[in-house]
């Protein structure tokens, strides 16, 4: 017989609900919901300006049965040069899972939904890993860059030798050419 879940048996996958949606179609208290996660899921260490970064893309959400927001990823479009190209980046922002659910795959259900997308609507997947985050990626196949990387200002191309070098997904970039990813208000990368 299966023991139905209370509050405090972890729920399998299965009853969780996966969900993706264009910032356009997320209501605004789902937006809410996953900007409060942020606060919860990095201890304070999130801005308002980070949660910008990932706005104007594809969400994806993973609610319980109940409604209740587990965890989070977004995914935007991004300009990398590289060597000639201009090249149409995936850049995922604000993963995040709920603590008391963290362990559970559901990180790993949020990244395989965005690098769906990231396969079907970008040339590569681009990611910032915090600490945490990073074993996640590499289990999901995103590796470290080892190229130089910066970016193309207001002022023209800044390289940015003292960067901690992203991640990339699906890219087949060479690191012997360095990779200038778009600028924008606050961390580039
Ligand atoms: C990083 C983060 C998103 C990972 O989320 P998560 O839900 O714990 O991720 P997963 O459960 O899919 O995978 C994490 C680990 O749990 C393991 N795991 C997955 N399902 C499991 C299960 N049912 N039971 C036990 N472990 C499990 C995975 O194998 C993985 O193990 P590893 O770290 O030893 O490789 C989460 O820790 C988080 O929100 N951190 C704070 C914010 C943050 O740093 N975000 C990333 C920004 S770049």
């Amino acid at each position: 017989m299966t023991t139905p879940s209370t509050s405090d048996t972890p729920r399998t996958a299965e009853e969780n609900v996966l969900r993706t949606a264009h910032t356009a179609d997320a209501a605004p208290a789902e937006l809410a919901a996953a900007r409060a996660l942020m606060d919860l899921a990095f201890d304070g260490d999130f801005s308002d300006e980070d949660w910008t970064h990932g706005l104007g893309g594809m969400h994806a959400f993973v609610h319980d049965r109940e409604g209740t927001l587990l965890a989070h990823g977004s995914v935007v479009q991004r300009r990398v040069l590289h060597n000639g190209r201009s090249l149409r980046a995936g850049y995922v922002e604000a993963v995040a899972v709920r603590p008391d659910r963290q362990r559970q795959g559901l990180g790993g259900q949020i990244m395989g939904a965005l690098e769906g997308i990231i396969e079907r609507a970008y040339d590569l997947g681009a990611l910032s890993p915090s600490d945490e985050g990073e074993k996640l990626y590499r289990a999901h196949g995103w590796v470290t860059w080892t190229g130089r990387v910066g970016t193309l200002g207001p002022n023209g191309v800044e390289h940015m030798p003292d960067e901690d070098p992203p991640m990339l997904w699906n890219s087949g970039l060479d690191p012997a050419h360095p990779l200038l990813i778009d600028w924008r208000d606050g961390d580039v990368f």
